[in-house]
Protein backbone atom coordinates (compact mmCIF):
# COMPACT_ATOMS: atom_id res chain seq x y z
CA UNK A 1 0.00 0.00 0.00
CA UNK A 2 2.92 2.41 1.04
CA UNK A 3 6.02 3.09 -0.72
CA UNK A 4 8.61 0.93 1.24
CA UNK A 5 10.48 3.61 1.55
CA UNK A 6 8.33 5.90 3.93
CA UNK A 7 8.23 2.38 6.59
CA UNK A 8 11.52 2.40 8.38
CA UNK A 9 9.62 -0.94 11.14
CA UNK A 10 6.44 -2.19 11.70
CA UNK A 11 5.47 -2.36 14.79
CA UNK A 12 2.19 -3.38 15.13
CA UNK A 13 0.45 -5.54 12.69
CA UNK A 14 -2.78 -5.39 11.07
CA UNK A 15 -3.89 -8.77 12.37
CA UNK A 16 -2.61 -8.08 15.77
CA UNK A 17 -4.97 -4.96 15.91
CA UNK A 18 -7.71 -7.01 15.15
CA UNK A 19 -7.01 -9.56 17.68
CA UNK A 20 -6.87 -6.58 20.26
CA UNK A 21 -9.90 -4.74 18.94
CA UNK A 22 -11.97 -8.17 19.85
CA UNK A 23 -10.64 -8.40 23.31
CA UNK A 24 -11.15 -4.91 23.93
CA UNK A 25 -14.64 -4.87 22.37
CA UNK A 26 -15.66 -7.91 24.54
CA UNK A 27 -14.34 -6.48 28.00
CA UNK A 28 -16.00 -3.02 27.53
CA UNK A 29 -19.55 -4.98 26.12
CA UNK A 30 -19.19 -6.88 29.73
CA UNK A 31 -18.28 -3.62 31.90
CA UNK A 32 -21.03 -1.53 30.06
CA UNK A 33 -23.84 -3.89 30.47
CA UNK A 34 -26.75 -1.81 31.45
CA UNK A 35 -24.90 1.60 31.20
CA UNK A 36 -25.85 4.66 29.22
CA UNK A 37 -22.38 4.17 26.67
CA UNK A 38 -21.16 7.56 25.17
CA UNK A 39 -18.17 6.51 23.03
CA UNK A 40 -16.18 10.53 22.96
CA UNK A 41 -13.64 10.53 20.48
CA UNK A 42 -10.90 12.86 20.03
CA UNK A 43 -10.57 14.41 16.82
CA UNK A 44 -8.78 13.37 14.33
CA UNK A 45 -6.31 10.44 15.44
CA UNK A 46 -8.88 8.46 17.63
CA UNK A 47 -11.52 7.61 13.92
CA UNK A 48 -9.80 4.89 12.93
CA UNK A 49 -10.09 3.15 16.24
CA UNK A 50 -13.05 4.07 17.50
CA UNK A 51 -14.81 2.46 14.51
CA UNK A 52 -13.03 -0.24 14.73
CA UNK A 53 -13.79 -1.00 18.21
CA UNK A 54 -17.39 0.37 18.26
CA UNK A 55 -18.47 -2.50 16.15
CA UNK A 56 -17.00 -4.91 18.03
CA UNK A 57 -19.07 -3.83 20.84
CA UNK A 58 -22.70 -5.24 21.00
CA UNK A 59 -24.46 -3.31 23.42
CA UNK A 60 -26.47 0.23 22.55
CA UNK A 61 -23.86 3.17 22.63
CA UNK A 62 -23.37 6.73 20.72
CA UNK A 63 -20.70 8.36 19.44
CA UNK A 64 -19.86 11.51 19.93
CA UNK A 65 -16.64 13.84 19.06
CA UNK A 66 -14.36 16.26 20.18
CA UNK A 67 -11.67 18.52 18.22
CA UNK A 68 -8.56 19.63 20.39
CA UNK A 69 -5.83 21.13 19.29
CA UNK A 70 -2.43 21.75 21.31
CA UNK A 71 -0.46 24.53 20.84
CA UNK A 72 2.92 22.89 20.11
CA UNK A 73 5.31 21.73 17.31
CA UNK A 74 4.74 18.15 14.90
CA UNK A 75 5.55 16.23 17.21
CA UNK A 76 5.75 17.14 20.50
CA UNK A 77 2.88 18.22 23.18
CA UNK A 78 2.77 21.39 24.88
CA UNK A 79 0.26 20.81 27.61
CA UNK A 80 -1.57 24.30 25.92
CA UNK A 81 -4.91 22.97 24.53
CA UNK A 82 -8.05 24.76 22.78
CA UNK A 83 -11.34 22.90 22.19
CA UNK A 84 -11.47 23.38 18.27
CA UNK A 85 -14.86 21.57 18.05
CA UNK A 86 -17.47 20.61 21.02
CA UNK A 87 -19.23 17.98 21.90
CA UNK A 88 -22.74 17.98 20.04
CA UNK A 89 -24.43 16.43 23.27
CA UNK A 90 -24.54 16.94 26.57
CA UNK A 91 -22.69 14.15 28.60
CA UNK A 92 -24.75 14.56 32.32
CA UNK A 93 -25.38 11.55 33.53
CA UNK A 94 -23.79 9.46 30.52
CA UNK A 95 -21.33 6.68 31.32
CA UNK A 96 -18.57 8.01 29.08
CA UNK A 97 -15.79 6.46 27.60
CA UNK A 98 -13.21 8.67 25.94
CA UNK A 99 -11.27 7.18 23.33
CA UNK A 100 -7.99 8.39 22.27
CA UNK A 101 -5.16 7.39 19.63
CA UNK A 102 -2.44 7.65 21.78
CA UNK A 103 -1.48 8.83 25.28
CA UNK A 104 2.35 10.30 25.15
CA UNK A 105 3.05 12.62 27.71
CA UNK A 106 -0.47 13.08 29.10
CA UNK A 107 -1.04 16.30 29.04
CA UNK A 108 -3.67 16.75 26.89
CA UNK A 109 -5.56 14.34 27.81
CA UNK A 110 -5.54 15.58 31.80
CA UNK A 111 -6.89 18.71 30.05
CA UNK A 112 -9.80 17.02 28.59
CA UNK A 113 -10.59 14.70 31.39
CA UNK A 114 -10.49 18.13 33.52
CA UNK A 115 -13.24 19.61 31.11
CA UNK A 116 -15.53 16.51 30.81
CA UNK A 117 -15.60 15.72 34.38
CA UNK A 118 -16.74 19.58 35.02
CA UNK A 119 -19.78 18.34 33.16
CA UNK A 120 -20.69 16.10 35.20
CA UNK A 121 -21.25 12.57 33.27
CA UNK A 122 -22.07 9.66 36.28
CA UNK A 123 -18.92 7.99 34.90
CA UNK A 124 -15.63 8.92 32.55
CA UNK A 125 -12.97 6.23 31.91
CA UNK A 126 -10.29 6.39 29.17
CA UNK A 127 -9.29 3.88 26.13
CA UNK A 128 -6.25 4.28 24.18
CA UNK A 129 -4.75 2.51 21.21
CA UNK A 130 -1.50 3.17 22.15
CA UNK A 131 0.33 3.67 25.15
CA UNK A 132 3.53 5.73 25.01
CA UNK A 133 4.59 5.11 29.38
CA UNK A 134 7.99 6.74 28.75
CA UNK A 135 7.19 10.40 28.48
CA UNK A 136 4.41 10.26 30.78
CA UNK A 137 4.32 13.70 32.73
CA UNK A 138 1.15 13.25 34.31
CA UNK A 139 -0.24 10.72 36.23
CA UNK A 140 -3.21 9.48 33.94
CA UNK A 141 -5.55 6.15 34.54
CA UNK A 142 -5.88 3.97 31.70
CA UNK A 143 -8.77 1.89 31.62
CA UNK A 144 -8.23 0.08 28.47
CA UNK A 145 -5.50 -0.08 26.38
CA UNK A 146 -4.12 -1.74 22.91
CA UNK A 147 -0.83 -1.56 22.90
CA UNK A 148 2.14 -0.68 25.28
CA UNK A 149 4.56 0.97 22.27
CA UNK A 150 8.20 2.81 23.16
CA UNK A 151 9.95 6.16 22.89
CA UNK A 152 9.52 6.39 19.33
CA UNK A 153 7.42 8.47 16.85
CA UNK A 154 4.59 6.15 15.28
CA UNK A 155 2.06 6.69 12.56
CA UNK A 156 -0.31 4.67 10.96
CA UNK A 157 -4.23 3.40 12.00
CA UNK A 158 -5.05 6.85 12.92
CA UNK A 159 -2.18 8.52 13.89
CA UNK A 160 -0.56 11.26 11.71
CA UNK A 161 2.74 13.13 10.68
CA UNK A 162 2.05 16.30 9.44
CA UNK A 163 -1.82 15.07 8.47
CA UNK A 164 -0.76 12.01 6.60
CA UNK A 165 -0.15 8.56 7.60
CA UNK A 166 -3.44 8.12 9.01
CA UNK A 167 -5.03 5.65 6.74
CA UNK A 168 -2.40 3.05 6.70
CA UNK A 169 -4.20 -0.28 8.83
CA UNK A 170 -0.98 -0.95 10.96
CA UNK A 171 1.40 1.03 13.17
CA UNK A 172 5.09 1.79 12.06
CA UNK A 173 7.92 4.31 12.24
CA UNK A 174 9.00 6.47 9.29
CA UNK A 175 12.26 6.55 7.53
CA UNK A 176 13.87 9.50 8.90
CA UNK A 177 14.14 10.96 5.53
CA UNK A 178 10.42 11.58 5.48
CA UNK A 179 11.42 14.13 8.18
CA UNK A 180 14.30 15.68 6.40
CA UNK A 181 11.80 16.01 3.62
CA UNK A 182 14.01 14.19 1.38
CA UNK A 183 11.57 11.84 0.42
CA UNK A 184 8.68 14.13 -1.34
P1 LIG B 1 0.24 13.98 24.81
O1 LIG B 1 -0.50 15.25 25.22
O2 LIG B 1 1.73 14.17 24.89
O3 LIG B 1 -0.21 12.76 25.56
O4 LIG B 1 0.03 13.82 23.28
C1 LIG B 1 -1.09 13.37 22.74
C2 LIG B 1 -1.15 13.69 21.27
O5 LIG B 1 0.13 13.87 20.65
C3 LIG B 1 -1.75 12.50 20.56
O6 LIG B 1 -3.17 12.54 20.59
C4 LIG B 1 -1.17 12.62 19.18
O7 LIG B 1 -1.93 13.53 18.41
C5 LIG B 1 0.20 13.23 19.39
N1 LIG B 1 1.25 12.18 19.42
C6 LIG B 1 1.99 11.78 20.48
N2 LIG B 1 2.85 10.80 20.15
C7 LIG B 1 2.64 10.56 18.83
C8 LIG B 1 3.22 9.63 17.89
O8 LIG B 1 4.12 8.81 18.19
N3 LIG B 1 2.74 9.68 16.62
C9 LIG B 1 1.76 10.56 16.23
N4 LIG B 1 1.18 11.44 17.07
C10 LIG B 1 1.62 11.44 18.36
MG1 LIG C 1 -4.43 13.21 19.06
Amino acid sequence: MLNNNEVEEILISEEEIKEKIKILGKKITEDYQGKDLVFVGVLRGAVIFMADLARSISIPMIFDFIAISSYGAATESSGVVRILKDLDETIEGKDVLVVEDIIDTGLTLDYLLRILKSRKPASIKVCTFLNKKARRRVKIKIDYFGFDIPNKFVVGYGLDYEGKFRNTPYVFTLNPKIFKNELK
